[in-house]
């Protein structure tokens, strides 16, 4: 493990007032919002939609990394330009989903465990060949009645390590996504609990398998009730119970911290990290790495009209602008 290498990766990924663009859904994710607006869910017609993120003109202002899916990050433009050459030509970095997806916890109703570690090692060495700095990996967790488990918490945390100190070793910076699902009625109180008790798990496990934190990034939830909870709380009050959630239990010498969206609504998402930063002390750098709160007007764009694609890119800088100025606090 190269701790240089890692810990300039993690410097030039957390170069606020920029954040991280995810565009790494999977084929099954990427089936489900292709179908519902009416796109054919083709190999050609994904690769055509990422050429539109991947080329935005001036996307670098406001974007230090994209993180890439395996189909992704072996395709072209369609005039012969290998993805990978267009973003470094930005000086945006590379990232990797190296996991494999989610599958059912034996024994454990409702319940997920990431998959995906077996033959890591050389998909990582693969991609670093590929170009890749940095890579992703996510478990999720939903709210329930008795849920998440002690269990559940527990062996996705030791798998996070795992991948963690496999990425080090091959100077790839992780990111360890955990991530409370927005689905259900709980309160802001409830997701608070669940998001502390499995951040204390992660880096605990984390510490065992001695993780170089400075050498990582943690993309989390935000602390935010239910989906279908009745509470409403002010970006204000999500700011206040998010940041006293980190700041008690993530350690401050972590290369990072970027947030995902989850599914909050977009503008929601801008604003509750844009009250993070009014005010606040920080022991780290902390920004967005959003997928649907970046993605979605220029995705609902370009699925109503393909041909225009310097509108939809419009779009999606427009995004990524107002999510970089709420990484600084200023976005109105
Ligand atoms: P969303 O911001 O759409 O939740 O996506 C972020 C992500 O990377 C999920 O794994």
């Amino acid at each position: 493990m190269n701790k240089k290498i890692l810990t300039k990766t993690v410097a030039r990924l957390m170069k606020i007032p920029k954040g991280i663009l995810a565009i790494d859904e999977s084929l099954n994710t990427s089936a489900g919002r292709f179908l519902k607006l009416g796109v054919p869910n083709t190999e050609e017609k994904r690769r055509e939609y990422r050429e539109l993120l991947i080329t935005a003109p001036k996307i670098e202002k406001y974007i230090s990394g994209y993180i890439l899916f395996d189909e992704t990050i072996k395709q072209k433009t369609v005039d012969g330009k290998s993805f990978v050459s267009i973003l470094n030509s930005k000086g945006i970095e590379i990232g990797i989903k190296v996991d494999a997806g989610t599958t059912d916890f034996s024994n454990h109703d409702g319940e997920k465990i990431t998959k995906g570690l077996e033959g890591l090692s050389e998909r990582l060495k693969e991609y670093k060949k590929l170009g890749a700095t940095f890579a992703k990996w996510r478990a999720v967790y939903t709210i329930g009645v008795h849920i998440p488990s002690f269990d559940c918490m527990k062996v996705n945390a030791e798998i996070f390590a795992k991948y963690a100190i496999l990425c080090q070793e091959n100077d790839i910076v992780p990111i360890v996504e955990p991530e409370i699902l927005i689905d259900g009625n709980h309160t802001l109180e409830k997701c608070y609990q669940v998001t502390a008790r499995n951040l204390e798990m992660v880096f605990a496990k984390l510490k065992d398998a001695n993780v170089f934190l400075p050498g990582m990034i943690l993309k989390t939830s935000m602390v935010i009730s239910g989906k279908e909870s009745k509470e409403k709380s002010s970006p204000e009050k999500v700011a206040e119970i998010t940041l006293r959630c980190l700041k008690e239990h993530v350690p401050e010498d972590i290369g990072g911290i970027v947030f995902l969206s989850g599914g909050q609504f977009d503008l929601e998402a801008t604003m509750n990290l844009n009250a993070m930063h009014k005010n606040n002390f920080l022991p780290w750098p902390l920004s967005f790495s959003y997928g649907r709160a970046i993605q979605n007007p220029a995705f609902k764009s370009w699925a109503k009209n393909p041909n225009d694609v310097s509108g939809a890119q419009e779009l999606l800088l427009q995004s990524a602008q107002n999510n970089s100025l709420a990484s600084i606090g200023k976005y109105k």
